[in-house]
Order: structure tokens, then C-alpha cells, then sequence
């Protein structure tokens, strides 16, 4: 089956490619629009990349674009390199005090809770963790999660809006509202959001909200946004403090001069997002909603398939799915890391299938598929049809 939309992207054709999630994928209309980037930048690069000559209003173009797409004011949209980058530049940035609790998840994701831990350890905070069960029924086993394992002393929430592990897309916006009754900041982490679930900053009201813009926007590595409530703008700090920090005309804000420059930089990736989301835009009729929804479709039909071949019953309810599905493999057959790393090199050499195999909490092993718009359903039916072959291979 040959998927029109396959040809936009440079994806070896000769494997199912069922990993969007990890570092996306950037189709080629956005790849040759950031070499003319890096082409201009190259003829004249003193002109180019001086913020005080000709960089900053490119920027905050690129930041009006990316404001309208997640309803927030271009003001409030600090770039960074990648949603790693935005919650270490939040959590190293809060100002905890001895004794206080940074709340984070088991489905969080390692790097952003390394970075809780790292932060609490240098004010003498602690990190607490919220234990989110999967298999689950409905996110108001989220909330309740969350909800119990708040206390007096905790001072920020970092959630996830989509989990990484697990693919849920978490109830956000109740979680907010329920941090803020309770006196907690919320930091999400929207790593996997924009383009795959819709995404309205200023309904949402977090008081910090980080994405990546090469997952689901498809612009080039390394590109995200960091968002900041106004008033909270002046105590965030970028991971790199440079230029910015004394010098406030390398923005339209003190908060993003700081951001603007973090020492040299290749900001090619930030300039194309523009075209990415032209891209995405026009890819099917209805637009970026539409592609969303369409994905959505495709990862619900590719689970289905999946749980069919390994005899599961469904870990998720369907409305806390974007286009992302993680499902349960068999205990007995993938105990431990080593078992879990080994399959996943054997469904790429063997079945020429690309898609992530992990433990979850270091006990479940999990597959996670992915849905962009380059697959189909074929390739799932591909990766059940090896997962049954494999499976009969553990029984014999
Ligand atoms: C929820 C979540 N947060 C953060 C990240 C990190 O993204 P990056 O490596 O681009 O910073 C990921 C990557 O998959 C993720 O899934």
C-alpha cells in the first residue's frame, strides 16, 4: 500500500518507521528551506546572526507563528533547544527553599526527572513521585494520583501533557486548576504536544509550559519554545546565561533577550518552523487539525491490531490517546533490560521495523508506536504479524 504523503519525507523506505515519537522526522520542503537559512547565514554571517543587525526580528516572526499555533502571547515564548533544555531552564531556575517537594510521575520522562532531582538537591528540596497506573481506566486515576500525593511542602508540579513511556495525554488542564487551589505551580512538559493534540496556553493557564517543535511539528532538531506566566518571567533563567543577562535590547523583554542569545548558536532550525507548519498545514484537507485527528485514527487502529496478535486487553481508554500507543509485551518472555534491548534490535534487523521497546518502571516491558502522517496501516499489521511470530518463538 503506498501512502501519498510518504514521499515528503526522507525516510529509508525500506523500513517500517513506527518512531515519530522519539526525535520526529522533517520532511523535505522543511529540511530545504533551513539549508537556505544556513546558506544566508553563511554568505554574511556577522549581518546574519548579530542579534543587533538582522537576527532578532526573524526570531520573533517565528515566535508570532509559534504564539498563534498554542494561543499565548509571542511575549510570553522564550526558544530553547529542546523540551530538555525548557524544564532544566525552569527547574534550575526555582526557587526552592530546604524542605520543600518537587511532585513529578512514573511516567515521567528520566531526563526531565533527572533534572527535578538535580535541582532539589542543591537547595535542599526533595523530589516526591506520583505513582500514574498502566494499564489505566481514565485520567481521573491521574488526577487522584496526583491529588494524594501533594503535600504542604510541595512547591511545583512537573507533569507531562503527553507521556513519553505510555503515550497518554494527561488531563492537563484539571491538574492545573487543582495545583492552584492547593498553592503548587505547574510546570508541563509538553515535549510530544504541539501537533499532535491541540494546545491553547492561555485557557490551559500553566505557570510554565515547555514543547519540542522537531516531534510533532516536524521542524529540524533542535528546536523548541519555553512558555512563562508574565509575572513569573523575570525569575527564569535560560541554561546558558550569556549576553542577554546585561544586555535587555537583544529583546522585546528582559526575559527574552536572555533567551534570545545563549552564545552561538545555529538558529536555522527556529527559522523553518515557519514552512513546517505551512507544511503540516497543507498536508490534508482540514489542515493541522485534521492530520491530528487523522494520526490519532491510525495509532488507534495500529494498537488495535497489536493487542489483537499478543492477546492483551485494552491498557488505555482511547480518549487518552493522541498518536501515541504504548502496549503491555508479555512479563515472563521480557524480564529485564537486556531481554527488552534485544528484542527491539530484533524486530529492526530481522523485520526491518523501527519502533521503541522498553521496561516501564524497570518491571513492564511496553512497545510504544507511533502514527505520523508517512505510515500506514500496513506497517502495524507488519509489526503485529512479527510480534505473534516472535511471541510463538518464547512458547515453544
Ligand atoms: C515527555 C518528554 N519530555 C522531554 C523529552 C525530551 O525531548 P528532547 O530530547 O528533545 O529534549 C521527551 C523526548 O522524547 C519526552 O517524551
Amino acid at each position: 500500500m503506498t501512502n501519498p504523503h510518504r514521499s515528503h519525507w526522507r525516510l529509508n523506505p525500506d523500513i517500517d518507521f513506527l518512531n515519530h515519537g522519539s526525535f520526529g522526522a522533517t520532511p523535505i520542503v522543511v529540511l530545504e528551506d533551513q539549508r537556505r537559512w544556513i546558506e544566508r547565514l553563511e554568505r554574511d554571517p556577522i549581518e546574519f546572526l548579530g542579534p543587533e543587525r538582522s537576527l532578532l526580528p526573524k526570531l520573533d516572526h517565528v515566535r508570532d507563528c509559534i504564539a498563534q499555533l498554542v494561543g499565548a502571547d509571542s511575549e510570553d515564548l522564550a526558544f530553547v533547544r529542546n523540551a530538555t533544555d525548557g524544564v532544566n531552564s525552569v527547574l534550575r531556575s526555582f526557587p526552592f527553599a530546604a524542605g520543600d517537594e518537587v511532585l513529578i510521575t512514573n511516567h515521567g520522562y528520566n531526563a526531565c526527572n533527572n533534572a527535578a532531582r538535580y535541582a532539589a538537591e542543591q537547595s535542599g528540596a526533595s523530589v516526591s513521585v506520583a505513582e500514574l497506573p498502566f494499564p489505566i481506566r481514565s485520567s481521573s486515576q491521574v488526577i487522584d494520583a496526583i491529588d494524594h500525593s501533594m503535600t504542604s511542602k510541595t512547591r511545583l508540579l512537573l507533569i507531562d501533557h503527553v507521556t513519553s513511556p505510555t503515550g497518554l495525554v494527561l488531563p492537563v488542564k484539571e491538574l492545573v486548576e487543582l495545583a492552584h487551589r492547593r498553592g503548587v505551580r505547574v510546570m508541563i512538559d509538553g515535549a510530544h504536544a504541539p501537533g499532535m493534540v491541540p494546545v491553547d496556553l492561555r485557557d490551559l493557564d500553566a505557570d510554565y509550559y515547555t514543547a519540542n517543535h522537531h516531534k510533532w511539528l516536524c521542524g529540524p532538531k533542535t528546536s523548541g519554545f519555553l512558555y512563562v506566566r508574565r509575572e513569573l518571567q523575570s525569575t527564569v533563567h535560560p541554561t546558558t546565561i550569556s549576553h542577554g543577562a546585561n544586555t535587555p535590547e537583544l529583546g522585546r523583554t528582559p526575559f527574552l533577550a536572555q533567551f534570545n542569545w545563549i552564545g552561538t548558536y545555529d538558529p536555522t532550525p527556529i527559522l523553518a518552523m515557519p514552512t513546517a507548519i505551512e507544511f503540516l498545514s497543507g498536508l490534508v484537507e482540514g489542515g493541522l487539525s485534521q492530520l491530528m485527528r487523522n494520526n490519532h485514527t491510525l495509532v488507534v487502529a495500529g494498537r488495535e491490531l497489536l493487542l489483537d496478535a499478543l492477546n492483551c486487553s485494552v491498557p488505555a481508554p482511547v480518549e487518552m490517546l493522541g498518536s501515541l500507543a504504548s502496549v503491555p509485551l508479555p512479563a515472563e518472555r521480557f524480564g529485564d533490560k537486556a531481554a527488552v534491548n534485544a528484542f527491539q534490535r530484533q524486530l529492526y534487523r530481522e523485520h526491518a521495523i523501527e519502533v521503541p521497546v522498553f521496561l516501564l518502571g524497570g518491571t513492564l516491558p511496553c512497545l510504544r508506536i507511533s502514527a505520523q502522517a508517512y505510515n500506514s496501516i500496513d506497517q502495524y499489521q507488519r509489526l503485529a504479524d512479527a510480534l505473534r511470530t516472535l511471541t510463538c518463538q518464547v512458547e515453544r
